[in-house]
Formats: C-alpha cells, sequence, structure tokens
C-alpha cells in the first residue's frame, strides 16, 4: 500500500483530491457530475448517501432525472476493486448518457516520482486498458489494468492513456475535456502524462436500468491480468464477487454477537472494531492519516491479539511471521516492508518483547503448545554502531533458526540491561515511540517497560518451568522479583508512579517536572502486569482519574501537562504540538489499559462509564458532537486533541492499535469472555446497572446462546455455569463443534 500504490494517496484532508473517478455526462443537455460529491457535485442535488459496510461503501445519488447507486468493494479472493454504478431513468424520455472512467496511475510510491516511466497499453484481447512501471523493481512484471464494461455491450468504449487529453489545457478534474469529445483517442503508450480513462456511450430507455462496471487491478503478468478481467465481466459475475465479500465479513465477525443494554457497545463489538484490526490493521496497512503498508513489529503483534475467536490461524500465523524478523541477539526490525523485507534496526526497548507477550497469549488462548516448537529462522544483519540510534540496515534470512521457545528467550534476555536504579533501559524509545531522547546515552530508563517486563519474565519463567527449562524460570523470576523490588524504590513518586529517567537521573512523570507531570501507562501497567502492591495502584488510578479523566470533554489523556519547552528534551513527542497526538491528546490505545486497569481492580461502573465516555459513536451523537468531533464515529481514532483550541476534535482515525485493545477491553474484560484451550470462561466485570446481557459464539458448526445474569446487580461475581442444563463444576465451557445450538447460562453469585 505504499511502495506500490496503484492510484495515489492525498492525505490532504483539506482538498481531498481523488485519483479515480466515475464521471456522467447528459449528452443532450452537455452536463458532467459525478455519482460522488467529489468531483463534480450535480447542482440540481438531492442528497449523496454514502453508507459504510464491512467490505463495501456504497454512495446514492439522484440528480439528472437518473438514479445512480454506485457500490465498491474489493474481490475476496483477487487482487481486483470492482465498483458497480447502477443507473437508472427515472424519467419519461430515452437519455442520450456518456460514463467516463478516469485513474491517475502511481505504480510506485508518489506519481511525481513514478509518472515519467509509466507506459501504458490498450489490451486488444479484453479491451482493458494496461499500465506498468518498469522501474518499480522491488515489484518487477506487474501489470495493471483498468476495464469498463456495460451490462449491455458498449455504444462505443474509447480509450486514453495521455492525462493531457483526458482533462485537458487548463482544466482540472471538475470539467475534463474528454467527456466533451465524441470519442478518446486511443493515445498510449510511454513518455505521456499517464492516466487511465475509459469513455463509454449508451441509451437508456424510461424506467430502464444498466450496470456499469469498472475493474482495477494489478496481475503478476498479462495473462493473469486478463484472466482477472474477463472473471469479473458479467453482472452475474460482479454479484457473485459481491455477495463474496459480505459472506466473507459476515462469517468473520459473525463469529461473536453480543447484544448488551448499549447499543452503541454492541455496534462495535459485533461490526466495526473487528473489521478495523483486520481490514485496516492487518491486511491494508494503510489508511487516510498514514499509508505505510509495512509491519510495525510492536503493532499487528498488539492486533492479532483480538483474534482469539474469530480468526487465531491469522495470529498464528503473524507471531511466526514477526519471528521471522529477529536477529539473533534478540533485537527486532522495528518495522519492516514484507515485499523487500527492509527495515529499521533501532534501539527500542520494547519491540522485541511483544513477541513473547503475544505469543504466550495466543497460546493460553488456543492451547495450541506445539507454536513453540515451530522453527523460525533469525535474520541476519550489521549491529548498529555504538554511536548509531538507529539504522536502515540490509537484512536477509540467516542460515541460524531456531524454535519461537528460543526465539522468544532471546528477546527476553536481550531486555534485562539496566540502568543505575535497576529499572530497564528506555534507549531510544519503548510503547511511547515519541521518547525517543530520554535514553539515548544508553543511562536512561523506563518504568512503564519495568512493568511489561515483569509481565512477561513471570510468565515466561511459568512456561519455562513447565517446559523443563528450570534454568531459565529460576533466572527469569530473580530478575523479575529484583526489577519489582526498583519500581517501588525508584519508580514512586509520591501519589503515582513515575515514566521514566533521562540519561542525566532527571525523573521523568513526577511531580517535580513542570511538564508531563503524569503518565497513563505508567499507572495503568502496574495493574496490568500484577506487580504493583494494591494501596499503591490505588492510589495511582486516583491520581490518574484527577489529572488526566476529563468527563467533560470526553477525554482520557495520555499525559499531563504535555510537553512544550521540556528539558532535558524528551524526543519528537515535543515537536507535536501540545495535546495532540501522544504529547497529551487522549491517546486512545493507552485510554483503554486506563479501562483494563479498573476492570483490574474490578470496578465495572467506571470501566463501562469510561468506555462509553470513549466510545467515538457517542462523538457523533449530535449535530454538535459532530461538529466538534469531525471524523468517522464508526472507527475508534488514534487520538482525540486535548488542545484548547480543538478540545474534542478526532484525530487519525482508521490506522491505530486501539481498535484491537478496545475490543478486547470490551470483550474479555467488561464482558469476560475468554478463550481458553477448547473452550471459553466467562468472567465479567459489569457496570452494577446492567441486569446481564447475552452473547452468541459460533464454534464450527456447534452455536452457543450464552446467557449473563446478575440478579444481585454486583460488578464481579463468582460465576455460576449450567450448559444445557447441567451445572459446571467450574467455569470454564468447553466448545464441541457437533452442529447444536447449546444454551449457557450464568448467573453472577456474591463470593
Ligand atoms: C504508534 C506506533 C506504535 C506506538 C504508538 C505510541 O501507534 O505505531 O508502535 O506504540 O504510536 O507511540
Amino acid at each position: 500500500s505504499q511502495q506500490n500504490r496503484l492510484t495515489p494517496w492525498s492525505n490532504d484532508p483539506v482538498s481531498d483530491p481523488p485519483g479515480e473517478v466515475l464521471y456522467l455526462r447528459d449528452e443532450d443537455a452537455g452536463a458532467t457530475w459525478t455519482p460522488t460529491p467529489l468531483p463534480v457535485r450535480a447542482a440540481d442535488a438531492g442528497p449523496y448517501v454514502i453508507a459504510h459496510g464491512a467490505g463495501y461503501t456504497r454512495y446514492e445519488h439522484h440528480s439528472h432525472g437518473i438514479a445512480q447507486t454506485l457500490l465498491v468493494a474489493v474481490a475476496v479472493d483477487e487482487p481486483v476493486k470492482l465498483a458497480r454504478l447502477t443507473l437508472r431513468n427515472l424519467g419519461p424520455q430515452p437519455r442520450r448518457l456518456a460514463v467516463a472512467a478516469y485513474l491517475e496511475w502511481v505504480l510506485g510510491a508518489t506519481r511525481t516520482q513514478t509518472q515519467p516511466f509509466i507506459v501504458t497499453e490498450r489490451d486488444a484481447e479484453t479491451g482493458a486498458l494496461l499500465a506498468r512501471n518498469p522501474y518499480n523493481t522491488d515489484y518487477p512484471g506487474r501489470i495493471a489494468f483498468a476495464a469498463l464494461w456495460l451490462e449491455e455491450e458498449p455504444l462505443a468504449l474509447t480509450v486514453t492513456g495521455d492525462r493531457l487529453e483526458f482533462i485537458g489545457r487548463n482544466r482540472g478534474l471538475a470539467n475534463p475535456a474528454g467527456l466533451e469529445r465524441p470519442a478518446l483517442s486511443g493515445r498510449v503508450g510511454a513518455g505521456l502524462d499517464p492516466c487511465g480513462a475509459l469513455l463509454a456511450r449508451l441509451i437508456l430507455a424510461p424506467g430502464a436500468t444498466v450496470e456499469v462496471v469498472l475493474l482495477i487491478g494489478q496481475a503478476h503478468d498479462r495473462d493473469q491480468a486478463r484472466r482477472l478481467v474477463r472473471r469479473f465481466r458479467g453482472p452475474e459475475q460482479v454479484r457473485q464477487a459481491l455477495a463474496a465479500v459480505q459472506t466473507h465479513w459476515d462469517t468473520i465477525l459473525g463469529t461473536v454477537q453480543v447484544q448488551t443494554p448499549d447499543p452503541a457497545f454492541d455496534l462495535l463489538l459485533n461490526r466495526w472494531l473487528l473489521y478495523q484490526v483486520l481490514a485496516c490493521r492487518l491486511w491494508g496497512r494503510s489508511a487516510f492519516y498514514q499509508s505505510g503498508g509495512a509491519y510495525g513489529f510492536r503493532d499487528q503483534l498488539q492486533d492479532v491479539l483480538a483474534l482469539d475467536f474469530a480468526r487465531p490461524d491469522l495470529a498464528r500465523q503473524h507471531i511466526l511471521r514477526a519471528a521471522e524478523r529477529q536477529f539473533p541477539e534478540g533485537d527486532v526490525q522495528h518495522w519492516w516492508h514484507p515485499a523487500t523485507g527492509q527495515g529499521v534496526r533501532t534501539r527500542s526497548s520494547d519491540d522485541y518483547l511483544w513477541l513473547p507477550y503475544a505469543a504466550m497469549h495466543y497460546v493460553e488462548a488456543t492451547g495450541d503448545t506445539g507454536l513453540w516448537n515451530e522453527a523460525v529462522p533469525f535474520l541476519k544483519g550489521p549491529r548498529l554502531e555504538p554511536d548509531q540510534q538507529e539504522a536502515l540496515v540490509p537484512a536477509v534470512p540467516s542460515a541460524q533458526s531456531a524454535s519461537l521457545y528460543e526465539h522468544c528467550r532471546r528477546a527476553l534476555d536481550n531486555g534485562l540491561r539496566f540502568g543505575p536504579h535497576g529499572l530497564p533501559l528506555i534507549g531510544n524509545g519503548d510503547w511511547n515511540d515519541g521518547m525517543n531522547r530520554v535514553g539515548p546515552g544508553g543511562r536512561g530508563e523506563s518504568i512503564w517497560l519495568g512493568w511489561f517486563l515483569v509481565a512477561n519474565l513471570e510468565r515466561f519463567a511459568g512456561l519455562a518451568g513447565e517446559r523443563g527449562d528450570a534454568g531459565t524460570a529460576e533466572r527469569y523470576r530473580r530478575q523479575a522479583a529484583s526489577v519489582k523490588e526498583a519500581l517501588q524504590t525508584h519508580g514512586w513518586d509520591g501519589a503515582w508512579y513515575r515514566r521514566a529517567y533521562f540519561d542525566d537521573g532527571t525523573p521523568l512523570g513526577s511531580a517535580q517536572n513542570d511538564e508531563c507531570q503524569i503518565d497513563s501507562i505508567a499507572q495503568t501497567w502496574g495493574l496490568l502486569s500484577g506487580a504493583a502492591p494494591p494501596e499503591r495502584a490505588r492510589q495511582a488510578m486516583q491520581s490518574l482519574a484527577e489529572r488526566l479523566v476529563r468527563p467533560q470533554d470526553g477525554l482520557i489523556l495520555l499525559l499531563a501537562p504535555p510537553f512544550n519547552q521540556s528539558k532535558p528534551n524528551p524526543g519528537y513527542i515535543q515537536g507535536y504540538v501540545p495535546g495532540i497526538r501522544e504529547n497529551g491528546g487522549q491517546y486512545t490505545h493507552a485510554a483503554l489499559w486506563v479501562i483494563l486497569a479498573y476492570i483490574e481492580q474490578g470496578d465495572g461502573d467506571r470501566a463501562a462509564e469510561l468506555f462509553r465516555l470513549i466510545n467515538p459513536i457517542y462523538h457523533a451523537a449530535t449535530p454538535e458532537a459532530v461538529a466538534r468531533y469531525k471524523v468517522e464515529p464508526y472507527v475508534v481514532a488514534a487520538d482525540v486533541y486535548s488542545h484548547p483550541s480543538h478540545v474534542g476534535r478526532g484525530g487519525w482515525t482508521w490506522y491505530t492499535g486501539s481498535a484491537a485493545w478496545m475490543y478486547r477491553t470490551g470483550l474479555e474484560g467488561l464482558l469476560g469472555l475468554r478463550r481458553q484451550g477448547a473452550g471459553f470462561t466467562l468472567d465479567p466485570c459489569l457496570p452494577r446497572d446492567w441486569p446481564g446481557f447475552t452473547l452468541t459464539l459460533r464454534h464450527g458448526r456447534a452455536r452457543y446462546h450464552v446467557t449473563v445474569t446478575n440478579p444481585e446487580r454486583l460488578s464481579r461475581g463468582v460465576p455460576r455455569v449450567t450448559v444445557d442444563g447441567q451445572e459446571l463444576a467450574g467455569s470454564h465451557v468447553r466448545l464441541v463443534d457437533d452442529g447444536g445450538a447449546h444454551r449457557v447460562h450464568v448467573e453472577l453469585r456474591k463470593a
């Protein structure tokens, strides 16, 4: 999505220039418009109704006496995007219309770079327009295609690969010359300002409907391109492809369905969060605010933890994929591009620890202990020089390989590097990438990382013990104990935990600081690691609530006050405007850890209240809220601004790791549903005003209908479980793929 874009990514929310357009023209009246609000909003226009669903977007519009419905989706099993435009003549006269498709080829990272190299041609066999960029050596031989066809044979289909011809001199996308010509010239080849434009004409009888379909895609070679164009030619083929998209998503998203007293909660959990995780984070790795294309080492390892029920196979696959990006020394590529393997080696201090973290979660959830024995190669590459913080190093698979267990052990061993307070070194950043100047000298330490390291060491010690690796188990327990002690001795600030120590020993996240006096992740992970003593954890959460939760603004801040003039300079976080992104906005990822920490404390009221506070759907519940939040309410935004002039404004939507954490916070945290080996457990932490909830779980061909009741209105109770009328001894419900429908009843009782 970054190095081989078919059409442009503008990242320009002001002018929002389209790179793919479908045009309509009334050949008698001479008017040109688009069935989408850009680039030509029809003059006599009624509303444009735009619906986004799992796997598709639909635009509906009536103008010029024509009803227009445009449905856009990507085929499930082929690299083809389908745009189906359905036109219906609403009037009493036959209509002569022109339909044109226009697209700007990129075939690389940016059009300005690739434009001189793009070669277009018309394929005589299929009529499709082909385009290739022989200069994109990372994707050799690829052929992009665009094809336009009508349900009935086109009266005339002409094309051009010449952007100047289609747009015309001194014109723009709002009034392209191409539609006013009787035909496009057929000019294609090299040396043009390239584009793909296809023009068709048709007559639409009164009351008649026609379907026009635009296919855009890219194939490995010409034969595949032809095959794809043929495969999706014809209304029936397209109908099937679109139906397959729907089935695909309904199957995945339908695995778990919940019904609670909060419909906005249900909508997020039942459709949108998991869709965001899979479509955007795991597969597309691209969105309007960032189109990276790379995997972030810590990023997708967190994302896949939301797939315990729906797609654990993808979690497994990704854990192994990530392990391949580890060097024998235990560190990893901080991010990498899958097509080329290119990535950066850094002094990031937490990224590699997410490998054992994710693997332990996956194995506990699925019982798939075979994962530990999978052999995975390491990556070979030069080490960083002593004065280097990071480098784009050439990295190739090495001949050396080891079990996943061993990969995880090396990751943990690599994390056993401590500073003057006995706390782990922060390197050039931990989870918060922007704090890259706290410890470049090799002495700065991180308190958050201390919690995260302890959580990993203690869990892994248990695993090592089970595997007969007693030496490792013992060593990790000892290390964990000493880090825990250091956290208590040097991490506590008096009313909350500090965040870090700079190279020179200055504390960060302390009452002594003017900026960033308190950072939420140093508090929440005290609870999430289970390593903070309860009384301190309580006090830390109390301070967090007072200083970082702003109910009136609907925000849970990452830290406060934001950085602006701090010395020592903590890193590029200080380059963000105060109150934006990591610099003291709501960083939603960390806000979810706050909710999980309350769940850890058994406070379901507070957890549900805060979930509701940051639920994006409620940020668009009234026109005033829409005017303030301004971004898509059906996905999570990575950040919400706290800067005084933009309080509550949504930031970077879609491409954020908070989607997976929000899903898990809702499902595993509040509703308490956890997959465990061959079954599941339910240990909810509910707001006391919920009488209960229901959920259905699909397991192969079997269905489990679960009803949870909370007659005593407890936040946390002891679950008493019956399955098909039989009371269980414990609370672990075994899942059996027997094609049956099972009734599970869970009643929460006082301990
Ligand atoms: C971005 C990064 C992620 C990091 C987070 C906080 O989302 O992709 O890796 O943990 O910011 O800095």
